[in-house]
């Protein structure tokens, strides 16, 4: 490692270190939702120009909010949750897996710099083929399409103290595929809170939309009420704008995962927006959901393909109900759910102590959205999950997952192998 890469990590450290000695006060970083602000580091430059719509079954956007690790009891109890609650679906039984948008997770277990090779399918290819637009916002990303692991900005909510690291890259869940970031039309998707401001008084926020708040006002580094204070700030003016939400707009509130390993990993998860039936506002629903519900609700939506992988194992993939009524989809009963809590190593390609290789998806599978599965070039379908051989410590012998990146990498275009264990 460089000094100058161990100092960035040395700053990434001391920063969080303070964070948790003193209890941050929420401020706004703007004036509101959709004034831009140099509080972001850099102004829009350019808008989406999707004006296009691909109608769906049950909605024509999703908009999907995620905060960071807290109980379902913890958001249950904090009133800006309970006041969200009474306007939409609260669905008590949905649970964190990790980072769903594969349909996998592949084995990530750390915070390290990973990329995903461009033969394997993602969410993004799934809407595409179907003409939906899309994009993500991340907030305090300091560029669009920003590569690198994360960044500071100047903390607007404590001038004068140190740059904040805002930022980070694991947050970036689609910034990770090669097929987005090196595809030059894809990763300008990759946008910041101003675009996000720009887009939509444009006219032109996309179809599907995935927004993460910064390391504050997700809670990631705060409270839950620190996050309440955000959601107030940013979600409840956007709850009656039509340029964001209207008639046919769901609105996804929900955590990646819960605080507490030791209890199942449920999350609070709110369905909002003016598509959710007026006679289910107000009430909750029991069915067993995962972060996979988010994509086969969106396949059943809009009729799409699939990834062949968790996305279409019914036991963690049921389809939000209200969809899955509109769309005929049949969910599963399941009387005894999955331990969804596990701290354990779960084998896979992004992990370097139990490591295997990418297998291609289950190319019979069968999806909500009832079309068949979607591939990319460069897929090798022999490398089926059966044929791989049993994952193996690449530390033991100082190397580390081939997609595991130095913390250095800048750009797509640039990818520094990670070369050994010590690395980062
Ligand atoms: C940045 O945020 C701070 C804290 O809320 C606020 O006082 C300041 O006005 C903001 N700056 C801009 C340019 O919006
Ligand atoms: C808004 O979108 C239109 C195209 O629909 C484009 O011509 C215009 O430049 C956009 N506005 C801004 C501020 O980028
Ligand atoms: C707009 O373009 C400038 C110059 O290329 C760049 O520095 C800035 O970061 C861009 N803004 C965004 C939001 O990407
Ligand atoms: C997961 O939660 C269950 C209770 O739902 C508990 O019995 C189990 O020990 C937890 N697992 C871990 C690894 O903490
Ligand atoms: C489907 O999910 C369940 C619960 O996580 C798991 O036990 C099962 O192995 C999965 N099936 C496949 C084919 O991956
Ligand atoms: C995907 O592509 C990578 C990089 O070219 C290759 O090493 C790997 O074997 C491929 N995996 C599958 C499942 O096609
Ligand atoms: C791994 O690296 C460490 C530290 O550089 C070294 O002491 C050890 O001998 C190496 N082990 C192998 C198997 O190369």
């Amino acid at each position: 490692m460089s000094p100058a890469s161990l100092l960035v990590l040395l700053l990434l450290a001391s920063s969080r270190l303070a964070a948790a000695a003193t209890a941050q006060v929420f401020a706004p970083p703007s004036k509101g939702p959709l004034v831009q602000t140099a509080n972001y580091t850099s102004f829009s430059n350019s808008t989406l120009n999707d004006r296009k719509a691909v109608p769906g079954k049950a909605f024509n956007r999703i908009i999907q909010i995620w905060l960071e690790n807290t109980d379902f009891a913890t958001a249950a109890s904090t009133p800006i949750f309970g006041s969200l609650a009474e306007q939409g679906l609260l669905l008590t039984n949905y649970n964190g897996i990790s980072l769903p948008w594969g349909g996998d997770f592949f084995g990530l277990h750390d915070d390290s710099m990973y990329h995903i090779p461009s033969n394997i399918s993602c969410v993004v290819d799934l809407l595409e083929d179907k003409g939906i637009s899309w994009a993500t916002y991340q907030e305090n990303m300091p560029t669009d399409a920003f590569y690198s692991i994360g960044a500071t900005a100047s903390n607007y909510a404590s001038p004068g103290s140190a740059p904040y690291p805002y930022y980070m890259r694991k947050h970036n869940p689609l910034v990770i595929y090669d097929s987005v970031s090196q595809d030059a039309e894809r990763v300008k998707r990759i946008r910041t809170f101003n675009d996000f401001a720009n887009d939509v008084v444009n006219g032109s926020l996309p179809q599907w939309n995935f927004v993460t708040p910064n390391m504050v006002n997700d809670a990631h580094d705060t409270t839950i009420d620190f996050a309440a204070s955000f959601l107030e700030y940013w979600l409840l003016p956007l709850l009656t704008d039509p340029r964001v939400n209207n008639e046919e707009t769901l609105i996804v509130v929900t955590f990646d995962e819960a605080e507490t390993f030791t209890i199942q990993n449920t999350v609070f998860a709110i369905a909002l927006g003016g598509a959710i039936p007026i006679n289910l506002r107000g009430t909750t629903d029991n069915t067993l959901y995962t972060h996979y519900s988010l994509l086969s609700t969106v396949q059943a939506n809009w009729g799409l393909k699939n990834l062949g992988r968790q996305d279409t194992n019914a036991t963690v993939s049921n389809v939000f109900s209200f969809v899955a009524e509109k769309t005929g989809y049949k969910n599963v009963h399941v009387d005894t759910p999955p331990q969804f809590n596990l701290t354990g190593i779960f084998p896979g390609p992004l992990n370097s102590i139990a490591f295997v290789p990418f297998a291609a998806p289950n190319l019979k599978a069968r999806g909500a959205g009832g079309g068949s599965v979607l591939t990319r070039p460069g897929l090798n379908t022999k490398l089926t999950a059966s044929s791989l051989p049993p994952p193996v410590n690449l530390n033991a012998v100082n190397a580390t997952s081939p997609w595991q990146m130095s913390p250095e990498t800048t750009s797509a275009k640039n990818i520094i192998p990670c070369a050994n264990a010590l690395c980062p």
